[in-house]
């Protein structure tokens, strides 16, 4: 396996992704955690050493072990990493003056070409890479040679090949270094892996983190009955089997059968514990006269955390809360803490509930990114349908109604939503779109129908594109696809007689409608 040391960059946990993309297993380890006896413990094929905020030139920022560099095995610096590198092993780093953000293209030194850390690449003479740093190393290691430069970074990649010490100044994990995964390729064959691990080695891994975390407590989760707490379930429940109870807190706001598909699957297919929690009442009871959007959220969120509270105590000295917390999250919740970024509206999660109720949290998702949630729902058999389900919001219809709700609307609303969705689907369009849904409006107008003449509410079909949810672009239908849906949807729901297709992007509008 392959340690990643990190610093605390923004992006260390791409490099995991990268590598897990390669089949190659790694887990990152903090550097203030990595000492000589966890290098000795851990038994690394091979090592990364991450990027991050500090300068090395400032007295007490962090270092990796220095017997790391005794020990025989290929290292990897990556920016930050880079500039540890060659401090400890004897060269100089400078601060400041040539700070470098953004693109830039590295060439190879003379005299290298073609193998090594450089198979495959270069094909074009040079190649783009993203740098982003404030230092930059001003004399090699001994041992090392230059063997890629840029323009403003005469040290972009320098190796010692003969100890397989790479170190690069670029970040070789994101997206905008576009072959940079050629390059983690070359460093992790060269170190010897030959890519055989697989998802279903990371499940295997996954569980039994879970067993030695919780031992023979007990645990509740959350059930939304979406693809990252399902998966999370199915997860915790091969790990410790009963000791797991889920609570399905069913806020009446669900789609078209969705809360008995939850139930029959999570209780009859999977054998998972399940207090199904139909509140239906109490929350449709708190929202009746309610029309302000954030005044909606508060009401669920509150009457959510009280619900699951009261059946979370019922299940007895559950010492540990499950949730399908997932790694883009985990950075969201990091970098925006204590920023100056104004809420637009009020998320729905379980935040300070763990605090409250005293319990600690699995979080058996934290490293993934969704694609990868869903490659281990694939590998937990978890059926494809429901992995590649589009995301639900936690307060469910209630921001697809604006305006008042009522169960008439509500029902509207399920019907329409479930013929959209069946024509998405016949149409063999439903994977190629982020989120689609129906939002019913809160207007009546006038229709004719046969000779009768009908005043029934309007609604607004909506389809994005997206890449993570915060920022998305809508669907670019067919007129041909637009025109029967709205037929379909006129002729089979009662109650509404005018469909319109909201063609704003986000920004400057959101996905949802409240
Ligand atoms: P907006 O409407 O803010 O939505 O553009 C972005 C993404 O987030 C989902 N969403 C939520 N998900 N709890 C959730 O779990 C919420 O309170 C919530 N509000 C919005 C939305 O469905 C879209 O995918």
């Amino acid at each position: 396996r392959l340690l990643i040391i990190d610093f605390g960059s923004q992006v260390t946990q791409l490099i995991a992704r990268r590598l897990r993309e390669l089949n190659v297993y790694c887990e990152i380890h903090p550097f203030n955690k990595v000492d000589d006896a966890f290098l000795r413990d851990f038994g690394a094929r091979a090592v990364i050493l991450s990027g991050g905020p500090a300068s090395v030139t400032e007295a007490a920022s962090p270092r990796a072990p220095q017997s790391l560099f005794d020990l025989g095995l290929p290292v990897l610096g990556i920016c930050y990493g880079q500039q540890v590198m060659m401090e400890q092993l004897g060269g100089k780093v400078e601060s400041g003056h040539h700070r470098e953000f953004g693109r830039a293209f590295v060439e190879p030194a003379s005299g290298h070409r073609g193998d090594g850390i450089f198979a495959g690449l270069f094909a074009a003479g040079r190649e783009e890479v993203w740098m982003s740093h404030g230092d930059r190393v001003t004399t090699l290691a001994p041992g090392f040679e230059v063997i890629g430069t840029s323009p403003n970074a005469p040290f972009a990649i320098v190796g010692d090949e003969s100890r397989h010490f790479y170190a690069v100044q670029f970040h070789p994990e994101v997206h905008h270094t576009p072959n940079g995964r050629v390059l983690l390729q070359n460093f992790v064959r060269l170190a010897g892996f030959t890519g055989d691990w697989t998802m279903g080695a990371y499940k295997d891994e996954a569980i039994r983190k879970i067993r030695e975390q919780v031992g023979d407590a007990r645990v509740i989760c959350g059930l939304s009955g979406g693809v990252d707490s399902s998966v999370a379930a199915v997860l915790i429940h091969e790990a410790i089997g009963d000791q797991l109870t889920c609570v399905f807190v069913d806020h009446g706001l669900m789609r078209q059968n969705e809360a008995e598909e939850v139930v029959a699957m999570f209780r009859d297919t999977y054998n998972i514990p399940l207090i199904h929690a139909d509140e239906a009442d109490l929350f449709l009871g708190a929202l009746e006269g309610v029309s302000d959007p954030e005044v909606k959220r508060k009401t669920i969120g509150r009457l959510f955390i009280e619900v699951f509270e009261k059946h979370a105590k019922s299940v007895g000295g559950a010492e540990f809360l499950a949730q399908g917390t997932l790694y883009p999250d985990v950075i969201e919740s990091v970098s925006f803490s204590g920023g100056p970024s104004v809420t637009i509206k009020s998320h729905h999660n379980v935040g300070g509930l763990p605090e409250k109720m005293g319990m600690k949290l699995v979080e058996p998702l934290r490293e993934l990114f969704k694609d990868e949630v869903r490659a281990l729902g694939r590998e937990l058999g978890l059926p494809a349908h429901f992995i590649g389900r589009h995301p639900f919001p936690g307060p469910g219809l209630a921001i697809r109604c604006p305006g008042e709700i009522t169960r008439e609307k509500l029902e509207i609303l399920r019907k329409a939503d479930a013929v959209y969705i069946d024509q998405i689907r016949k149409h063999g369009l439903y994977d190629a779109i982020w989120q689609a849904f129906v939002a019913l409006l809160p207007v009546r107008t006038v229709g004719v129908m046969g000779d009768g003449r009908t005043y029934d509410y309007a609604c607004a079909l909506r389809a994005v594109t997206s890449v993570d949810g915060m920022t998305a672009d809508y669907y670019p239908f067919t007129h041909e696809f637009l025109g029967e849906t709205a037929t379909r949807i006129i002729n089979e729901v009662k109650g509404i007689n005018r469909v319109t297709y909201d063609i704003t992007s986000k920004p400057p509008g959101t996905i949802e409608w409240e």
